[in-house]
């Protein structure tokens, strides 16, 4: 049955890639960002709306208006999320750090606290998170965005405590060095420097990543996979890759 599926951050690498693949699998989206020139093209007959995640009246607006055009919100992924910048701790700016705390974690929140109720309403749902290798290892330049993505362990592990018996599904998919845009907004429009990041070695696709929401997606309704964490071959660690250049 085709399930209402509300994807953030939908204007470009994973989350295109995930609207694309539950296209695929024949579910009907909602797909939400703020270069919202760039949605319609991204899945063809999709619902698409602005949203700034920072933004408690962007959410408010979006929430409502994909359940108004779409129904009952049965999957949710959190993709919304950015790096900004690679200083260290000594040498950030409170702009950055504000920024990668305000859309990766207090975002994050503001959509799911909208979405959760039409999903108890409705008996069931599934969120899934966005995270990264980020999470789970810190490496030196990124403490604030492993911060921001360390902190979505235990806000699933609580959401999962808080609706336990209300068939509410929560993953984390959690993957390492993906090749997105997200090294050319981390190096504020940088390409020489994004390159950098992956020259030589050879990243994950926004598909694969895509492929691993989808299969925790399509588990029976009993299986909740509770973390993902998938990584290019060539990368052992946030900073261990593998580079024939
Ligand atoms: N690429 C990697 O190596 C990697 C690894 C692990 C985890 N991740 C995570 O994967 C997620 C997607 O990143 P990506 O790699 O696909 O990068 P990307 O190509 O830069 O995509 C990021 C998406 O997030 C959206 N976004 C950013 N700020 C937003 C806001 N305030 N409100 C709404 N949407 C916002 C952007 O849309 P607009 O700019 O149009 O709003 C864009 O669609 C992020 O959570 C990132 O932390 C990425």
């Amino acid at each position: 049955m085709s399930r209402h599926v509300v994807v953030t951050g939908a204007s470009s690498g994973i989350g295109a890639a995930c609207a694309q693949a539950f296209a695929a699998n024949g579910d009907r989206l909602s797909l939400g960002a703020r270069r919202t020139d760039r949605l319609p093209a991204v899945v063809d007959g999709a619902f698409c709306h602005a949203l700034d995640v920072t933004s408690a009246d962007s959410v408010e607006a979006f929430v409502t208006a994909a359940v108004a055009a779409n129904g009952a919100i049965d999957v949710l992924v959190n993709n919304a999320g950015l790096a900004r910048g690679t200083e260290k701790i000594a040498e950030g700016t409170g702009e950055a750090w504000r920024e990668m705390i305000e859309t990766n974690l207090l975002g994050l929140l503001e959509v799911t606290r909208r979405v959760l109720p039409h999903m108890v309403e409705n008996h069931g749902g599934h969120i899934v998170v966005i995270g990264s290798v980020a999470g789970h290892k810190a490496y030196v330049g990124g403490g604030v965005y492993c911060a921001s993505k360390r902190a979505l362990q235990p806000i699933c592990e609580a959401i999962r405590m808080e609706t336990l018996g209300q068939n509410v599904r929560v993953t984390s998919v959690d993957p390492g060095m993906v090749d997105t845009e997200f090294s050319v907004v981390r190096f504020r429009g940088d390409e020489n420097k994004a390159r950098g990041v992956s020259k030589g070695t050879r990243p994950l696709l926004a598909e694969d990543v895509a492929e691993c929401v989808l299969f925790a997606a399509n588990r029976p309704a009993h299986v909740n996979l509770d973390t993902i964490l998938v990584m290019p071959t060539d990368q052992a660690s946030p900073q261990m890759v593998h580079r024939t250049t």
